[in-house]
This record gives structure tokens, C-alpha cells and sequence, in this order.
């Protein structure tokens, strides 16, 4: 099929990159010519596991092209499906920008307009948007025989590529069975369950899962805190809770709360598209203030263990708002370093792949290139983002590096028997006093062997 994807950012270039892989006719557009001349050698702003291998493997078939918006009257004549993938950023108030969704849909109507003998054909919004827009959206296009289609994308970030390739489901929201047939060949190769309904249904089925996945990690939050305060442990709870069916173990690793650049914002929009309908959100609300709680509650507890935070050397591990991502949009990092820095902290950063994006956001900080090195002359360790390297530190080493080997874990990566049995004190999330059992004198770790 022929296809074009306007909106060339995570979620566009993924599902352009895979649609190329199948064996389609592939153009994808974006608004920033800087963005687009890079992509045509392959070259991507931001890390997806897998993508720059499938993006230039579909390049050179040409099955992959890009262009930049001088290209879109073209495009959306030759193609027979049209993505709207560009972004949809939270405005102030929480609703959804939808600003770039219609000026693209405008265009596309333009386009289409100016077209002798037009064929059927389908566009589909893949952008996360407000229920009622692809209805907008249609009635903005107006051509009998071009089918507006709700088509959200339930990719995270990090496995995007995979997600793309295994999903759960595909919904397709239209107002009728042709557009439904477009899209059912489009994903054929897939053999996935589809799920067609209408579109304000389709719509509301993106909000609706992405609130209750931060539902589900707000929810373990407060049982961690309670965890805390009462002596029970979190982990054991996650075990004895998830192996309950109807409940699961997804979704439920408690920690510094959720981020990223859709979970916090569709919270926002479902807040304020309630609001809009004179419907509460209760449940909403607490969703986000309990998430926000949560990164509150972790500097208070840096503070409380540290004591005085002014002066103090504390290495950061990790910055990105989840591992396999350099991405930082609303990472729970950004408000613990901006808190600590307040404090007077002195901080020594390391990130595996996002180092270069934290440092545009907090110069004042030091930027270092391994665990190790970050973690050298410090008072305490703060664990942000759970990469798998963090995972195999070498004890030994690591407590030789700092002034006294201590560990405060936001993501909860380590068995605290271990690191106690090692000699280092490590305060995770959902136990009481943290885990640490007895403080180490402070001279012990200078008689490690190494
Ligand atoms: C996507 C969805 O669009 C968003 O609705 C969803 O909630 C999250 O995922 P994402 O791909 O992460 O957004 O956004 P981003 O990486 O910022 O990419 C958007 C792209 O659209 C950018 O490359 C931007 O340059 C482009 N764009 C934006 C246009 O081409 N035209 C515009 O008018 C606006
Ligand atoms: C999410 C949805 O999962 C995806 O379907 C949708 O299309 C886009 O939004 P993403 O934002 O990439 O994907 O990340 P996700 O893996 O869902 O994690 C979101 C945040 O929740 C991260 O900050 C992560 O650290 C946190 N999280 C996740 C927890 O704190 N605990 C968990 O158990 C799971």
C-alpha cells in the first residue's frame, strides 16, 4: 500500500519504519527540515532500541522516503492511507494542543480537494487526541470518500519497534465498514486481534488504558507508603497481590511515581476533558496528586537520611524517565534534581544515554561517563532510572569510590539483604527505615579486599 506518515517523532517514525518493513510504500513528513535531512542518512534525534537498523535497512530498499512539508500535497494525493502522528503536548490548563492535529488535517484537506478523480481513501489519527477531534477532523476534510479513522497508538517508549510488531489489540474507531476494510489490510500482516468501534469509543480507549496503567502505579505508591510506615514490605505485598489473576503483576513496581510524555499529560487531558462534560474525575485527581506526592516524598526522604543536603556530594544514576530511552520529558528527575540543586546539593550525573539532554537542563551539575566515576567521592548514591548496568555493580569497587557507601533507591533494583551483607546501607522504597540494619562505622569499607 502506499502510506504517508505526517509527524516523524517517536511515535510517526516508528510506525512509518515498521509499515516500510511490511513491504509498503512509505513517506513520512515532518515540519522540521533539519529533522528530515537527517533522517534521510538515518540519522534519528532521540534513541529507540532497533529503530536506526529498520529506518536505514527500509531506506535503502526504498521502500522509506521523508520529506518535508513541501512534500505533503503530493504525498497525501498518492497515498491510500495518510497517519497523523504529530504531537499533542499538554497546554497549561491540561487539555490537549491540538493545534498541529487540525493545521495538518487543514492540509491535508486542501490537498485532497484539489484532487480530479479522487479514490477511497483513509485518515487515520494516531496522535493521542480528545474524544470528538477525529469527528473534527472529518467534517474539517468533508470528501464522502475519504475515511476518517481513529487509530491510537498503545507504544512505549524503549520498545516501541516490538510493541509495534506484537500488539495486544489494534482499534480502529470509523463510521463505517470501508474504512474498517482499509485498515484491516493495512495491518493484516500482523494477524493481531482487531477492535473495530466508533471513533469517540476509539478515542477514549487510548486515555482510558494509559490512566489506568498510572492508576494501577499510583495505586502501589500509597500501599508502598503504607508499607513504610507500618513495617510490611512492598515487594512481598507485589507478590502475594499479582499472582491473583484478575489482578496481574503488571504495573505494579512501586517507586518515584510515573513520567514520560504520556502518562502525566493524558491524566491532564482526561481531568480537563471531565471538567468540559461536567463530569467528575475523582479518581483522576488523586492519580496525579499521589504521583506527584510521590517524587515529594523521596527528596524529604534524601533530606531526612542525609540530614544536611548543603554541601553534599550525591552521585544521580539515571535521568531518563524510564531505561531504553534518552527521553526526559516529564521524568521524575528533573523535579528530585531541581530539589536537590535548590537543597545546595552538589551532584555528579550519570545517565547511559541521556547525560547530553540533562546537561542542557542543568548545566551547574557534573556529568560523568560510568556508574563508577559518578559515584566517587560522594556522600550518597540516588538511584532515578532503573538501567540494567546498575544492576551489576561491583560492590567492592563501588565502596572503595565513596566517603560512606550508602545507596538511596527510587526504583527498588536491589535485594537489601545483598547490599547488606556487603557493608553498604541502602534505603529503597516500601519498607520501614529503609533497608538498611545497622549504620556502618565509617572507616568499614576500607577493609574490603578488591
Ligand atoms: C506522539 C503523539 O502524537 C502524541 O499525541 C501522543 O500522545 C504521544 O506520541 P510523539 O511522537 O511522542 O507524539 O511526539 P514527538 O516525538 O514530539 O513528534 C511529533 C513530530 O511531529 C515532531 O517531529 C514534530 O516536528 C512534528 N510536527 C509537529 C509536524 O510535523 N507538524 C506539526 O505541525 C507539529
Ligand atoms: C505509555 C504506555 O505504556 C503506552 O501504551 C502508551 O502508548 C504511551 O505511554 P511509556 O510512556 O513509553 O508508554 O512508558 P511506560 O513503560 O508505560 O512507563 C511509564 C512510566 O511509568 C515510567 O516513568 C515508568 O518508570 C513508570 N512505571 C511503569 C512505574 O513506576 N511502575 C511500573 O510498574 C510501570
Amino acid at each position: 500500500m502506499k502510506i504517508c506518515v505526517i509527524g516523524s517523532g517517536y511515535v510517526g517514525l516508528v510506525s512509518a519504519a515498521c509499515l516500510a518493513d511490511f513491504g509498503n510504500q512509505v513517506i513520512c513528513i515532518d515540519k522540521n527540515t533539519e529533522k528530515i535531512r537527517k533522517l534521510k542518512e538515518a540519522k534519528i534525534d532521540f534513541f529507540e532500541l532497533g529503530l536506526t537498523e529498520l529506518v536505514r535497512k527500509n531506506l535503502k530498499a526504498k521502500r522509506l522516503s521523508f520529506s518535508s512539508l513541501a512534500g505533503l500535497d503530493r504525498a497525501v494525493k498518492s497515498s491510500e492511507i495518510i497517519f497523523i502522528a504529530v504531537g499533542t503536548p499538554p497546554l497549561p490548563n491540561g487539555d490537549a494542543d491540538l493545534s498541529a492535529v487540525l493545521s495538518v488535517a487543514r492540509k491535508i484537506s486542501e490537498a485532497l480537494k484539489a484532487m480530479k478523480g479522487l479514490k477511497a481513501k483513509a485518515v487515520a489519527i494516531r496522535s493521542t487526541v480528545p474524544v470528538g477531534t477525529s469527528d473534527k477532523v472529518a467534517a474539517l476534510i468533508g470528501q464522502r470518500k475519504v475515511f476518517v479513522v481513529s487509530n491510537p497508538e498503545f507504544l512505549r517508549e524503549g520498545h516501541a519497534v516490538y510493541d509495534f510488531l506484537h500488539p495486544d489489540r489494534i482499534v480502529v474507531g470509523s463510521d463505517g465498514k470501508a474504512a474498517g476494510n482499509i485498515m484491516g489490510e493495512l495491518y493484516r500482516p500482523l494477524n493481531a486481534r482487531m477492535i473495530f468501534i466508533d471513533r469517540r469509543s476509539a478515542e477514549l480507549v487510548k486515555y482510558a488504558s494509559n490512566a489506568f496503567l498510572a492508576t494501577r502505579i499510583s495505586f502501589i505508591n500509597e500501599i508502598a507508603n503504607i508499607c513504610e510506615s507500618t513495617g510490611a514490605n512492598i515487594r512481598s505485598v507485589v507478590e502475594g497481590l499479582g499472582y491473583d489473576k484478575r489482578i496481574g503483576q503488571a504495573y505494579l513496581r512501586a517507586g518515584i511515581g510515573f513520567g514520560g510524555s504520556c502518562l502525566p499529560k493524558d491524566i491532564a487531558a482526561l481531568i480537563h476533558l471531565g471538567a468540559k462534560n461536567n463530569c467528575d474525575t475523582l479518581v483522576m485527581k488523586s492519580i496525579a496528586k499521589v504521583n506527584q506526592s510521590q517524587r515529594e516524598f523521596f527528596v524529604a526522604k534524601i533530606k531526612r537520611i542525609l540530614k544536611e543536603v548543603k554541601g553534599k556530594k550525591i552521585a544521580i544514576w539515571g535521568v531518563a524517565f524510564k531505561p531504553q530511552t534518552d527521553d526526559l520529558r516529564d521524568a521524575p528527575a528533573l523535579f528530585i534534581i531541581e530539589e536537590l540543586l535548590k537543597a545546595g546539593a552538589r551532584l555528579r550525573i550519570y545517565d547511559p544515554i541521556a547525560n547530553a539532554k540533562a546537561k542542557l537542563l542543568f548545566p551547574q551539575a557534573k556529568y560523568f561517563n560510568s556508574s563508577y566515576e559518578a559515584a566517587k567521592g560522594t556522600d550518597a548514591v540516588v538511584i532515578i532510572t532503573e538501567w540494567n548496568e546498575f544492576r551489576e555493580i561491583d560492590f567492592d569497587r563501588f565502596k572503595l569510590l565513596m566517603r560512606h557507601p550508602l545507596i538511596i533507591d527510587g526504583r527498588n533494583i536491589f535485594d537489601p539483604k545483598v547490599l547488606d551483607e556487603a557493608g553498604i546501607r541502602y534505603y529503597g522504597i516500601g519498607v520501614k527505615n529503609g533497608y538498611s540494619l545497622k549504620p556502618l562505622a565509617k572507616s568499614s569499607h576500607r577493609r574490603v579486599r578488591v
